[in-house]
């Protein structure tokens, strides 16, 4: 197997008294996409945002690009986040107060892009995902589903190594649904990105190269489609 990017080995994580995830593991090579499902409330947003270095664990290690991102400052976890990683939050996170094209263009702004090259690279992402049209407005004044693939255009739009996706089609129709899914399979096979994607829809799921069943804050390998009733 090819060496992952992106390794969590044995995450714990409680919040106060709530244990959100006792014992999970995931491990993603470039080029793949694996899918992590389960039940609401079973940890996957907790896993995710562990994997991307948003939450520190209280137990376990991740790795991402080679380097050891759990135990290193919020300060350099932030700056790693900003160069390898693009991260779709379950509810939103872009800057309500920017237009859809200045939201998708930032990571590429923090990262030292021109004006110019950012702009353009960020209207060909917005196109590709049905939403160029939406470009000058402000985030604020489009519908749940535009914001949506805003924002996989700006987990996309920097070509980052590791792309994690919560829910990235939750508030999609079948057509707008397939566009995103489609950027993440050119992702990862174009750009050698590896995808993590956690969902519920089974159609998301037959996308991926492998699937993870996260069950009472536990990772099981390859139950997720055999757990799913359908
Ligand atoms: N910031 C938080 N503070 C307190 N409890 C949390 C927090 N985040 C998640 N939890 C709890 O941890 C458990 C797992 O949540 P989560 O990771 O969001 O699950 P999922 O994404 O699978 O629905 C739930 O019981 C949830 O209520
Ligand atoms: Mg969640």
């Amino acid at each position: 197997m090819t060496t992952p990017v992106l390794t969590g080995t044995h995450l714990a994580k409680s919040f106060g008294p709530t244990t959100a995830l006792l014992d999970a593991s995931v491990s993603v090579a470039p080029g793949e996409i694996v899918a992590l499902m389960g039940p609401s409330g079973s940890g996957k947003s907790t896993l995710l945002h562990l994997l991307a270095g948003l939450l520190r664990p209280d137990a376990g290690t991740v790795e991402l690009a080679g380097q050891r991102i759990d135990a290193l400052s919020e300060r350099r976890r932030s700056d790693v986040r900003l160069r390898q990683l693009g991260f779709v939050f379950q509810h939103g996170e872009l800057v309500p107060e920017l237009t859809v094209v200045e939201n998708v263009e930032l990571p590429l702004r923090l990262t030292g892009t021109k004006a110019g090259p950012a702009r353009a690279r960020a209207l060909e992402m917005l196109d590709r995902l049905g939403v160029a049209a939406e470009a000058d407005r402000r985030l604020s004044e489009v519908s749940g589903g535009q914001a949506q693939r805003a924002a996989v255009a700006r987990a996309l739009v920097h070509t980052p190594p590791v792309v994690l996706a919560d829910e990235p089609t939750g508030a999609l129709d079948t057509v707008t649904g397939e566009l995103v899914l489609e950027a993440f399979v050119d992702a990862a096979r174009d750009q050698g990105s590896a995808v993590v994607l956690v969902t519920h829809d089974l159609r998301v799921a037959s996308y991926a190269s492998r699937d993870i069943l996260v069950r009472d804050g536990r990772t099981v390998a390859g139950a997720a489609l055999e757990a799913t009733p359908r």
